[in-house]
């Protein structure tokens, strides 16, 4: 049978022509109580009829997009389901409006190199920018490595910290955001760490030193562009396997254990679609082959998302748990103790397909999985949902300083290992 999936897909953003930014005008965010199957059944059939997308999905609640053409038609069928739910944001539009506003000229003048602020969220040349401003101003401690390209020919750069003595057996951290194209607090929270290891490489902790950090700021920068200049809620890379099939690959899906498994989707329409095989995105590619080519350096592999606010270790393709949990489970709570300290918002830990739901291809399992990296985290950053992924620009600072306590504490557990 034709599928489902085909009908949602004829827009303008699917077939790669839209010339505008897309408009959210009017359309909402609800949260839904979903506590059991019948429930989750509902929304399932939403969803396939391509009347709402999902934002964020956990045991209880799921955060759907609607639009203001399908309000009532979806709100209807809430009620006739006795599904309840909240507004959470009225008018997705008006809340991106708010979202990044021009940058202040008085804090950019005066400056030299770069103008990554944490004030605003940033468009990928003047991330690039900045990666470049650091590797020629502290040749001493950063390298910086392109370990491949996106699908669209963006360079993929890796950010090499090193430690301050180079010792035979060197422990590594590898870090990531921006994955998921909208998801750009991720993106300034790795930056944000950057600028920690880098600025004030002086006043840091001294078990910070002895880590090397390999750190890749944008994983996705094709989606993130895309998000930037015409659709800001997109998820996926902007790869189109095949003449007629949707445009984007979810790179979250896309890695190379249990690939295809729980969670994913076969339908390259699907905002979950897993791609054409295990790693054929060059964006995986580019990431596995760098790790692979020396992957018992790595001890931590931390990658940040959003949102929701936890700490999120394997397995993720069923619920299911590697051996080790106790001890990466105790860690996680180490880390989060710590972000409760710094800034006193909490963060949950545990197991991924436990807590939210099972998401096969993920790359904290390749990287647990495959690499053997014993601490992997997904490390979901702010909000809880009031904003979701339209996080005002006050909380970048803040949720950059939550990444950041995140990633030296688990530098400093490794270290004393
Ligand atoms: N929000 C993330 C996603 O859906 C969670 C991934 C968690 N990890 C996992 N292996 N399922 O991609
Ligand atoms: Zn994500």
């Amino acid at each position: 049978a034709l599928s489902k999936y085909t009908i949602c897909s004829q827009n303008d953003s699917q077939q790669g022509n839209i010339e505008e930014k897309i408009s959210y005008d009017g359309d909402q965010v609800l949260r839904v109580e979903t506590v059991n199957s019948k429930q989750r059944k509902t929304i399932k059939e939403l969803e396939n009829q391509g009347l709402i997308q999902k934002w964020f999905t956990n045991s209880t609640s799921v955060d759907i997009m609607v639009k203001k053409a399908n309000s009532i038609i979806v709100k209807n069928a809430l009620n006739n389901g006795s599904l309840s739910f909240d507004v959470f944001i009225d008018d997705i539009q008006r809340a991106i409006n708010e979202e990044n506003p021009p940058m202040n000229e008085d804090e950019l003048s005066g400056r030299q190199g770069h103008n990554v602020t944490f004030q605003n969220y940033h468009k990928i040349s003047d991330i690039y920018k900045y990666i470049d401003y650091i590797t020629q101003e502290y040749p001493d401690f950063v390298e910086v490595q392109n370990i491949g390209n996106s699908y669209q020919g963006v360079p993929l750069r890796v950010i090499k910290i090193k430690p301050d003595q180079n010792t035979t057996d060197i422990k590594s951290i590898w870090v990531d955001g921006g994955i998921h194209a909208r998801e750009w607090i991720a993106v300034s929270s790795v930056l944000y760490i950057i600028n920690e290891l880098v600025f004030n490489r002086d006043s840091l902790e001294p078990h910070m030193k002895n880590i090397e950090f390999h750190i890749l700021p944008i994983v996705n920068p094709d989606g993130y562009k895309h998000s930037h200049e015409k659709e800001r809620l997109w998820r996926k890379n902007r790869n189109k396997p095949t003449a007629n099939s949707c445009i984007g690959t979810d790179l979250n899906r896309n890695w190379d254990y249990h690939w295809g498994e729980s969670g994913a989707s076969k339908y390259s329409c699907a905002e979950i679609y897993r791609g054409v095989k295990a790693g054929s995105e060059p964006e995986t590619q580019a990431v596995v082959k760098y790790i692979m080519k020396n992957p018992k350096i790595f001890k931590g592999f931390v990658t940040f998302h959003s949102y929701g606010q936890y700490i999120l270790y394997p397995w993720g393709y069923a619920k299911r748990v590697p051996s080790d949990h106790t001890e990466v489970q105790r860690v996680g709570q180490v880390i989060a103790t710590a972000i409760k300290k710094t800034t006193s918002v909490e963060y949950t830990v545990g197991n991924s397909a436990t807590l939210l739901y099972p998401a096969a291809g993920a790359s904290d399992d390749w990287a647990k999985g495959v690499a053997k990296i014993k601490y992997a985290y997904t490390i979901e950053l702010r909000d809880t949902g009031k904003y979701g992924f339209i996080l005002p620009p006050s909380e970048i600072l803040s949720t950059g300083k939550e990444a950041f306590v995140a990633v030296s504490t688990l530098a400093s557990e490794i270290s004393s290992q």
